[in-house]
This record gives C-alpha cells, structure tokens and sequence, in this order.
C-alpha cells in the first residue's frame, strides 16, 4: 500500500513502541534523550507517523488535565525533515486535543530550536510569559502546571487556547 509523503499516523501501544526510540536517538542529546526514551515508556498517547513501514516521526502526548493537554515530545528522524511530518504530527495532535474537549495545548522548546519554534507557531502557538493571566482566567499561565512540563532551563513555553473557557457558574442563591 503505498503511503503519502508525509506517511500514515498510528497510535505506538506497548512494547511497539521501541519503534520510535531510533526517532528519539536522531532528535535528541543527552538528558533530553534520556527523558525523552523515558516519557515514551509513560507517557499516556503515542502517535507515530509511518513511511514504508517505518516510524520516521513521533508525536509523545498527555494531558495533564481535563482541559490542557501537552505535547512532551515531537520530533521526526532526519532525514525525513521538510516534508510536512512534523506539521502532520502536530495537526493530528490539536485534533486529537480538541475532540477531547481540552482547552488550552502547551509545548515546551529550547529557546534557540528555530526549527520546532517555527513549527509551534506555524500552528497558532505563541510563547506564554511567566506572569501571564492563568489559563482558568482566559489567559495562557500554565500555573500550577509547569512541573509537570519538565521545563528546563533555556526552553520556552509555548500555548495555544483551543476553546475559550466556560462561563463561570453562578454562586448558589446568587442573582
Ligand atoms: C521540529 C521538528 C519536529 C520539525 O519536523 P519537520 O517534519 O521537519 O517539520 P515540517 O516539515 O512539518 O515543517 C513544518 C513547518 O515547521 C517550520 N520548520 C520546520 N523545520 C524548520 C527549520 N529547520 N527551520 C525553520 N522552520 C522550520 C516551517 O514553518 C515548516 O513549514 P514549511 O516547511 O512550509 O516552511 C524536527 O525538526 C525535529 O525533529 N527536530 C528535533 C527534535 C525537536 O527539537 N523537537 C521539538 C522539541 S520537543
């Protein structure tokens, strides 16, 4: 069966997924491969993108609540690079979020990776300031939820507001 350009996506569950490690190897250095390997064994969802039967991109996802999902990891082999996987990844990703019902997307990269800074916001992402209005409020503040990101020194937090926030209840017996 022949596979577009930018390949199939399938969800890696178990022991399938060591197929992404040579992804994780090509994209990473050091603590971040090691975290990376790590987050791939744990993490909740693992899409993958295949061309010819091999996974030449890997997209790692949570969601750290109801409303906020995170994309741990995205990263495609080399030398499947500016065909449109990583896009592909990240498209599939925002879909899969909003069919969920989660409100607010984070990503985290170094601050010098023009490559996935440029992707993030290729699709709406823009960096999220430290004292920004918490995401409860309608802003993009990841309060409350940065140390679950493993947000290293050097990396930026990037957002996206998927759906606007519900209206507040009002308080009982109130007007
Ligand atoms: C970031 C990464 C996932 C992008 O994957 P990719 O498959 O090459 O990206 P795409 O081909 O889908 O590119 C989509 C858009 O992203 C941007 N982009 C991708 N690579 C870029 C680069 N090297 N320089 C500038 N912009 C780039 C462009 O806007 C591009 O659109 P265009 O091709 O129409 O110009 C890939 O470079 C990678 O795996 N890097 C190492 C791992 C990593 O740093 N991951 C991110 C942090 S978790």
């Amino acid at each position: 069966m022949a596979e577009p350009g930018s390949g199939s996506l399938i969800d890696l569950v178990g022991p399938d997924r060591e197929r992404a490690i040579p992804v994780l190897i090509d994209s990473f250095a050091g603590v971040y491969r090691w975290h990376a390997k790590r987050t791939l064994r744990t993490v909740s969802l693992v899409r993958a993108a295949l061309v010819g039967g091999e996974v030449v991109g890997v997209a790692l996802l949570e969601r750290l609540n109801p409303a906020v999902g995170y994309v741990y990891y995205l990263a495609v082999r080399a030398t499947s690079r500016r065909h449109g996987v990583g896009a592909r990844l990240l498209d599939d990703a925002i879909a899969g979020f909003v069919g969920a019902g989660v409100r607010i997307a984070y990503a985290a990269a170094e601050g010098d990776n023009a490559a996935s800074i440029a992707l993030f916001r290729s699709r709406g992402f823009r960096t999220v300031e430290r004292k920004e209005q918490g995401y409860l409020e309608g802003g993009l503040g990841a309060w409350g939820l940065r140390s679950r990101m493993w947000i290293v020194s050097g990396e930026v937090l990037l957002g996206r507001r998927l759906a606007p926030e519900p209206p507040a209840a009002p308080p009982p017996g109130g007007r």
